[in-house]
């Protein structure tokens, strides 16, 4: 062989290695080799993905800095004022973020907002790192009322900084998070996290299921149309549809096993333990985050024979925030002008009905839950949130009426 056709073939083999070693070398996700990780997705999967960084989940939980903190970082609507005197301040500083407490001007203690939880719809709360563990920063970020506030739970008297974040808080709002040990400080449970060990948002795979194995499928099989190693949502039956949801969105159960486990065909009765304290009326359920019970206590859903779901109304890659116009025509599909079954308002016109089933059908109604404190005082605005309890609602109509012929 021809010396110069050697050392080119020698250089083409060492690419390969290397190149190959690169690929090798290629971050593995956090939860191991049989997750991918949503930009994985993406080169498929463009229009889906494209969509759904701008839902809630995609921005539920990210590292904190300027573009994803929603409050104010400049005076005067920085500070928070404490019923004993201390002042926080949210400072902007080189080194990152911070709540900063001063009592008569001096220096008290400072945090750093490392994690933001909440895509800031409603809320954003935020937690610090601090030997191996988060704690909840005393002031959260309220969208409607546009102010810093103490943290749902915490005193409106003092900043108060003990308060350990559990690993369930991500289980609702990350898709992993690295955990070192569990131990038992006093009467609670004290978990040490891995430092930066996060996979933010919730992500394709949260929903899916791990999907590396689907991705190196149909990279090797592009011809493939069928979709592979990958669960069938619509071969599901409609109580596994639901549960995939209710996993998060049934309240605050006690769980059996890290939610995080949960594939798309599993039961939530093997996650949850039973609430026994579920009332008697769907009316007196607190209507945060509890669309599950809700919803399946409508007639809507109890009359429809069990084909409905969450999907019915919701698009799970899109964000589709206040079009009550498109939900009004998810209605109407089964609600329609001419059936028996429509709306009995026949005093309103038929085209404003249709515009709007929603504000009277699933009011937006303040959560029980959530009492916020601003400055000391009940804040003028409490969160509300859609109830998922579809029926009639006789001083919602009212209002909603008293709003049209303004
Ligand atoms: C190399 C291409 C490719 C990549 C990368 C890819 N997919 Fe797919 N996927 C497909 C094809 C092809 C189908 C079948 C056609 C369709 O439904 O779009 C599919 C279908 C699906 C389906 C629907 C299955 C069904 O039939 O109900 C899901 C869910 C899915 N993919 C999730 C993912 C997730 C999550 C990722 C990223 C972790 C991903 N895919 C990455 C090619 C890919
Ligand atoms: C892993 C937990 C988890 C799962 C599973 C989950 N959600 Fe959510 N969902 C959340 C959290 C947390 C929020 C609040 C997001 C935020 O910070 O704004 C949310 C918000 C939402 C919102 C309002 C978001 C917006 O952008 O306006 C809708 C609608 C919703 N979820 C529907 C669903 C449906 C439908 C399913 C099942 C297909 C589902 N969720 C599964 C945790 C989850
Ligand atoms: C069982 C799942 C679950 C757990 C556990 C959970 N959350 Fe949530 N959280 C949700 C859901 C679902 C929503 C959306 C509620 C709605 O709109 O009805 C939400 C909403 C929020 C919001 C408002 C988000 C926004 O954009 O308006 C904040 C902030 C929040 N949660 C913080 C926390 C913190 C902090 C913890 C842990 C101490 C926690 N949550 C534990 C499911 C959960
Ligand atoms: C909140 C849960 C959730 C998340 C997050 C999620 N999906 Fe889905 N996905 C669903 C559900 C539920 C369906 C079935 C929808 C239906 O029945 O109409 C679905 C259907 C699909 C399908 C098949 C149907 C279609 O629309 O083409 C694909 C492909 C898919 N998802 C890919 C993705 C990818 C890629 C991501 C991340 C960019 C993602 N999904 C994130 C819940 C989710
Ligand atoms: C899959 C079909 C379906 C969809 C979609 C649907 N419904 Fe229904 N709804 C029903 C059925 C079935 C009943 C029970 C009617 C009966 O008792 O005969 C019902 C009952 C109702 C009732 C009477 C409730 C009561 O407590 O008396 C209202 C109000 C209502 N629906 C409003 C809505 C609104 C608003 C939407 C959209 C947000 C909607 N429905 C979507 C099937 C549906
Ligand atoms: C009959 C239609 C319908 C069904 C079924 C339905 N939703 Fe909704 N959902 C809505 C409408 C309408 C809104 C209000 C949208 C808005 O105001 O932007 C909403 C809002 C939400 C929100 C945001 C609430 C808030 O005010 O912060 C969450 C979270 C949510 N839905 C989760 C779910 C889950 C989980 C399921 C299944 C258990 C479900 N939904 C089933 C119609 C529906
Ligand atoms: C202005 C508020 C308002 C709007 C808008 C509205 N409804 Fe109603 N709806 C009511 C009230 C109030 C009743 C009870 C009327 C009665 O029984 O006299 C009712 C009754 C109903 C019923 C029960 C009918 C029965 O068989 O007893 C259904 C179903 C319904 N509405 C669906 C809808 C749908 C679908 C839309 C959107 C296309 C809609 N409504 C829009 C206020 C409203």
């Amino acid at each position: 062989m021809n010396k110069r056709l050697l050392s080119v073939s020698l250089l083409i083999v060492s690419c390969i290695i290397i190149f190959s070693q690169c690929i090798s070398k290629r971050k593995e996700d956090l939860r191991g080799a049989q997750f991918a990780g949503s930009a994985a997705c993406v080169s498929c999967h463009k229009s889906i993905y494209d969509n759904y960084v701008a839902t809630g989940h995609y921005n539920t939980s990210s590292l904190a800095s300027q573009s994803t903190v929603r409050g104010s970082f400049a005076g005067p609507d920085n500070i928070f004022s404490y019923s004993n005197g201390t002042k926080v301040i949210m400072e902007a500083r080189d080194s990152g973020l911070y709540q900063a407490a001063y009592t008569d001007s001096a220096l008290q203690q400072i945090h750093r907002f490392d994690i933001a939880i909440g895509s800031g719809r409603k809320a954003q709360t935020f937690l610090s790192w601090r030997d191996g563990k988060y704690f909840q920063l005393p002031l959260s970020y309220f969208i409607s009322a546009h102010c810093w506030a103490n943290s749902p739970g915490f005193p409106p008297s003092y900043p108060k900084y003990d308060r350990m974040i559990p690993s369930t808080c991500f289980g609702c709002h990350s898709s992993a998070v690295g955990t070192k040990s569990v131990g038992i400080e006093g009467t609670r449970l004290s978990e040490e996290f891995e430092k930066n060990q996060l996979v933010y948002g919730i992500d394709c795979e949260r929903c899916h299921g791990p999907a590396a194995e689907h991705v190196a499928f149909h990279q090797d099989h592009p011809q493939e149309k069928n979709g592979m190693h990958i669960t069938k949502i619509g071969g599901l039956k409609n109580q596994q549809k639901l549960d995939m949801c209710a996993l998060c969105h049934s309240g605050l159960g006690t769980p059996q096993r890290p939610a995080f486990q949960f594939k798309p065909g599993d039961a939530l009765s093997d996650y949850f333990f039973p609430d026994f304290t579920r009332p008697e009326k769907a009316t007196e359920i607190d209507v945060h985050g509890k669309q599950f019970q809700l919803f399946t206590a409508s007639k809507c859903f109890i009359k429809s024979a069990n084909v409905m779901n969450c999907s019915s109304c919701h698009s799970p890659h899109n964000n589709e925030r206040d079009q009550l116009t498109a939900f009004s025509r998810r209605c109407m599909s089964c609600h329609k002008t001419e059936s028996h079954n429509f709306c009995k308002m026949t005093s309103l016109p038929a085209a404003t009905l249709s515009e709007n089933c929603i504000d009277c059908h699933m009011p937006a109604l303040p959560s029980k839950n959530i009492t916020m404190l601003t400055n000391g005082q009940a804040s003028p605005t409490p969160d509300s949130i859609r109830t998922h309890l579809i029926t009639i609602y006789k001083e919602e109509t009212k209002k909603f009426l008293a709003k049209l012929t303004k």
